[in-house]
């Protein structure tokens, strides 16, 4: 049976968005990336001069900022738009700074109620890929179908660094890789919701796969 809502979580820069999208698309479902809202977060606290380790200030912040997550409305790259009140951030949560800092505002348990919140919110209305590291475990535990699409943090630092360079600017591949392990550590052990499979999702690993196989893979499972 065609699963309505389907969790897809991984480490950064597992192609989670990339096959995310295609498969909703596929599907006609809502694409929605749980990350831009973390991203949202730690923009705004460092636009507002909030020390993002201020888990009080960032907790408030997060609590009371409206985040807006909608479909893409500009042809520039973008999966999504994403507004915190009403203006569009969408590539200003994409900077190195917020990539810096996104990590410890997802750490904190208040934080992540408040956009959990919202994110069940959006997944329990089905037809949705919802794309993050907790979907499965906690936004979503009854999801009709997990994936849990991991990649070696060798390979995932290569298509970040082949990104860069693609888009014309300079990159530094053992810089990449190290941020890579860096988030993947604060991810995976921090006290709520970290970073892993959930006990019933499906795991796929992507460093031999493209991402037309990951999503035909993924295809085959919905039919
Ligand atoms: O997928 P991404 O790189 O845009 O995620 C940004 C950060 O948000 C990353 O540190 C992990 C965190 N995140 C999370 O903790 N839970 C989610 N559901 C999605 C992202």
């Amino acid at each position: 049976m065609k699963p309505k809502t389907i969790a897809l979580d991984g480490p950064a820069a597992s192609g989670k968005s990339t096959v995310g999208l295609k498969i909703a698309k596929a599907l006609n479902y809502l694409f929605f990336d749980t990350g831009v809202m973390y991203r949202a977060v730690a923009w705004a606290a460092l636009n507002k001069g909030i020390d993002p380790k201020d888990e009080v200030a960032v907790t408030t912040l997060a609590e009371e900022t409206p985040i807006d997550v909608r479909p893409a409305s500009q042809n520039d790259g973008r999966t999504s738009d994403v507004l915190v009140n009403e203006q569009d951030i969408t590539w200003q949560t994409r900077s190195p700074e917020v990539d810096a800092n996104v990590s410890t505002v997802a750490a904190y348990a208040g934080v992540r109620a408040a956009l959990s919140k919202q994110q069940r919110r959006i997944g329990e209305r089905g037809n949705v890929v919802m794309v993050g590291r907790d979907i499965g475990t906690v936004v979503l535990p009854e999801a009709d179908l997990k994936i849990y699409l991991d990649a070696s943090a060798e390979e995932r630092a290569r298509r970040r660094y082949d990104e860069i360079i693609a888009r014309g600017e300079l990159a530094d591949y053992t810089e990449i890789l190290a941020k890579v392990k860096q988030r993947d550590h604060i991810d995976s052990t921090r006290d709520v919701a970290p970073l892993r499979p959930a006990d019933d999702a499906v795991i796929v690993n992507s460093d031999k796969l493209d991402a037309d196989q990951v999503f035909q893979m993924i295809m085959d499972m919905c039919a």
